[in-house]
Order: C-alpha cells, then sequence, then structure tokens
C-alpha cells in the first residue's frame, strides 16, 4: 500500500526534473509571453468637463500631433491648451452649451481640467519620443482614437503588457530600462 504513492512520487519528480532540463531549451524557441492579473479592459474614465469628441475632429482633419505635439520630441505627449481650440472656436459654433464652457476657461485663463485616461505611475519612466523613434503608432498603445467620440482606456499599461511588447520587437526587458533611479 506505501509503495504506490512513492513511485508515484518519484515519477513526479523525474517529470518535474525533465521539464526543467528540457524547460530552457523549449522556452529559447518559444516567443515570450509574460502574464499578468487580467484587467478589463476598456475601462471608462469620469465624464470629461466639456464633451470633447476625438471622432469629430479627426474627421475635419485635424493630426494627432497638432494638439499632442509632446509626442515626437519629448516624454509628455501633453494637452492641448485653451488658445489651441479656440483658433477655431473663436468664432466657430460659439453658441453651443459646450464651446460656450471652453470660452468661459479661455476668457478666465483656466486650464481645462482634463480627466485622465492613461498614466502610468511615477517609478515608471515612460517616454513618448523614444517609442516614435522607434516607429511605433499612437493606435499600438491607445486603440482607434479617431474612431472614438468618447476615450476610454482601452490598452493596457501593466508591466507585463510593456514587456510583452518589448520581447516581440526584441527591445530591452532590464528592469532598470523602466525603473531607473530618480524616475
Ligand atoms: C481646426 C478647427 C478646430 C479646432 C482647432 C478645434 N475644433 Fe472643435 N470643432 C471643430 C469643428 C469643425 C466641429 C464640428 C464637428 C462636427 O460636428 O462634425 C467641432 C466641434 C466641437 C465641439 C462640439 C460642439 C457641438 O455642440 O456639437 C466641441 C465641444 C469642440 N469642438 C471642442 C473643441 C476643443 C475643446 C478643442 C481644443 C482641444 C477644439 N474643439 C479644437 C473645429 C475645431
Ligand atoms: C483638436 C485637438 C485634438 C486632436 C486633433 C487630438 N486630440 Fe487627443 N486629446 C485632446 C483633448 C482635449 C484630450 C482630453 C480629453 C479627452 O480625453 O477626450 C485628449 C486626450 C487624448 C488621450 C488621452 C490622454 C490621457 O488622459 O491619458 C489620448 C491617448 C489622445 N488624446 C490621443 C490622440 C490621438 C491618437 C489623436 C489622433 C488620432 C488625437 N489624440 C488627436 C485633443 C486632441
Ligand atoms: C508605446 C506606447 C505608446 C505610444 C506608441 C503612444 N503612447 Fe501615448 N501614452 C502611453 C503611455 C504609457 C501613457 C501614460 C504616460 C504617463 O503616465 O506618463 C501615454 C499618455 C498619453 C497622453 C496623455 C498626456 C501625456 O503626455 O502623458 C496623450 C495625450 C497621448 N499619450 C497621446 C499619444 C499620441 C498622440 C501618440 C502618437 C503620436 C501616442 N500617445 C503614442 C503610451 C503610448
Ligand atoms: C507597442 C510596443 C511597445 C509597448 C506597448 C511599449 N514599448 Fe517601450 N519600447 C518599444 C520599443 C520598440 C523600444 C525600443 C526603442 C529604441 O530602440 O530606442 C522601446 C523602448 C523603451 C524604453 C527605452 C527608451 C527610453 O525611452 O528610454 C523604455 C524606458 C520603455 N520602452 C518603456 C516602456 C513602458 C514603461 C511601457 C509600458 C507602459 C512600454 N515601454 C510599452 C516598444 C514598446
Ligand atoms: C518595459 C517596462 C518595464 C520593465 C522592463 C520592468 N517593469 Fe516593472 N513596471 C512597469 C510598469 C508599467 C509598472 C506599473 C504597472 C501598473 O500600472 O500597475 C511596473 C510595476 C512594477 C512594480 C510594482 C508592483 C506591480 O507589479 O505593479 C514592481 C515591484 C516592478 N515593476 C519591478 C520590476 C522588476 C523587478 C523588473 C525586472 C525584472 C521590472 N519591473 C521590469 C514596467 C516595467
Amino acid at each position: 500500500m506505501a509503495r504506490a504513492p512513492v513511485s508515484l512520487l518519484k515519477t513526479i519528480l523525474y517529470a518535474v526534473l525533465l521539464y526543467h532540463l528540457t524547460g530552457g531549451v523549449s522556452l529559447a524557441q518559444k516567443p515570450v509571453v509574460y502574464k499578468g492579473k487580467k484587467e478589463k479592459l476598456p475601462l471608462a474614465v469620469a465624464p470629461q468637463p466639456i464633451a470633447f469628441s476625438h471622432k469629430k475632429h479627426a474627421a475635419v482633419g485635424l493630426a494627432c500631433l497638432q494638439c499632442h505635439a509632446g509626442a515626437t520630441g519629448k516624454t509628455q505627449a501633453g494637452l492641448p491648451n485653451t488658445e489651441q481650440c479656440m483658433v477655431c472656436h473663436d468664432a466657430m459654433m460659439a453658441d453651443r452649451p459646450e464651446v460656450k464652457k471652453l470660452a468661459e476657461a479661455h476668457r478666465r485663463g483656466e486650464k481645462v481640467k482634463w480627466v485622465r485616461v492613461y498614466r502610468v505611475p511615477d517609478f515608471v519612466f515612460f517616454s513618448h519620443a523614444s517609442h516614435l523613434k522607434a516607429g511605433e503608432q499612437c493606435a499600438s498603445c491607445h486603440g482607434p482614437v479617431d474612431q472614438r467620440d468618447v476615450l476610454a482606456k482601452e490598452i493596457s499599461t501593466s508591466m507585463t503588457h510593456c514587456m510583452n511588447c518589448h520581447a516581440a520587437r526584441k527591445a530591452s526587458n532590464d528592469c532598470s530600462l523602466c525603473h531607473q533611479l530618480g524616475h
């Protein structure tokens, strides 16, 4: 009676050993995929203070970089200030309630308190400039923004998500790359 469990245990131990011995070989061939906690996406954020639609403004022909000019040369893509909106809305649709809110903020010299959608913690280093230089597209990390009236977080910013793209692109996954001292 006592023997069966012992030989079963031996079999398991051999299997584990065999797995580890061959594991190194097969791991090197399989693409690396890091797994993290399950996330629920898209993740809605609180309503924006002004009902701004990316879809409508993309349809007008405005490029992403016209309002997020920081993306190519800086860490932060940045958000547009009211002057950039008023170039058109000083005259255009000035009687609309949502545009009136915009004009009012502009007149008072206040920033619009846009609700943030994408954000990584302070101990993570992320720069738009280097990703755009490497040829990454806005849509890979933010989804089809030009088709959205209201933005929600559609693409993960988890550590495993970052690392999976880095592995796929053969970019570094050293801890110090994203967790630099002083950041
Ligand atoms: C190049 C000109 C231009 C710029 C710059 C611009 N808009 Fe617009 N905006 C438009 C046009 C054109 C429409 C109408 C689009 C439509 O209805 O299809 C519009 C529509 C809107 C509306 C909807 C108004 C309504 O009641 O239907 C809001 C709100 C708005 N814009 C806010 C903004 C904000 C905020 C900014 C700056 C971040 C901005 N716009 C920058 C041209 C512009
Ligand atoms: C007319 C100006 C304008 C244009 C053009 C524009 N955006 Fe925006 N963007 C804004 C404003 C205003 C906000 C803040 C309100 C919101 O989140 O909808 C914003 C927010 C965002 C955010 C969320 C930022 C956060 O809070 O984390 C992303 C991502 C973004 N834009 C990407 C894009 C992309 C990609 C394009 C091109 C397809 C684009 N934007 C074109 C004005 C613009
Ligand atoms: C490799 C992924 C990646 C790409 C490509 C990317 N973004 Fe982002 N974006 C992020 C992350 C991550 C954040 C949050 C950054 C933070 O919290 O500091 C962010 C934040 C933003 C924000 C909020 C304001 C800011 O600067 O933090 C805007 C606006 C934005 N992105 C627009 C864009 C636009 C426009 C493009 C294309 C020109 C783009 N992004 C390309 C990952 C990306
Ligand atoms: C869609 C693919 C993709 C995603 C998603 C992505 N990266 Fe990257 N990242 C790259 C590529 C490609 C490079 C290599 C760029 C180069 O060769 O300089 C890179 C380089 C970097 C670098 C080194 C260059 C620099 O800016 O100092 C950092 C740091 C970095 N990524 C952080 C992040 C973080 C943090 C996230 C998640 C929030 C992330 N990345 C998500 C593709 C991605
Ligand atoms: C490509 C970028 C990237 C690399 C490489 C990376 N991290 Fe992270 N790390 C992140 C991001 C992004 C977060 C924040 C995730 C979030 O928003 O919850 C994070 C979060 C963390 C946290 C906080 C706890 C958690 O899980 O959220 C720890 C601890 C951590 N990383 C350690 C490490 C270590 C150790 C390594 C090396 C094995 C490493 N990281 C490599 C991007 C990276």
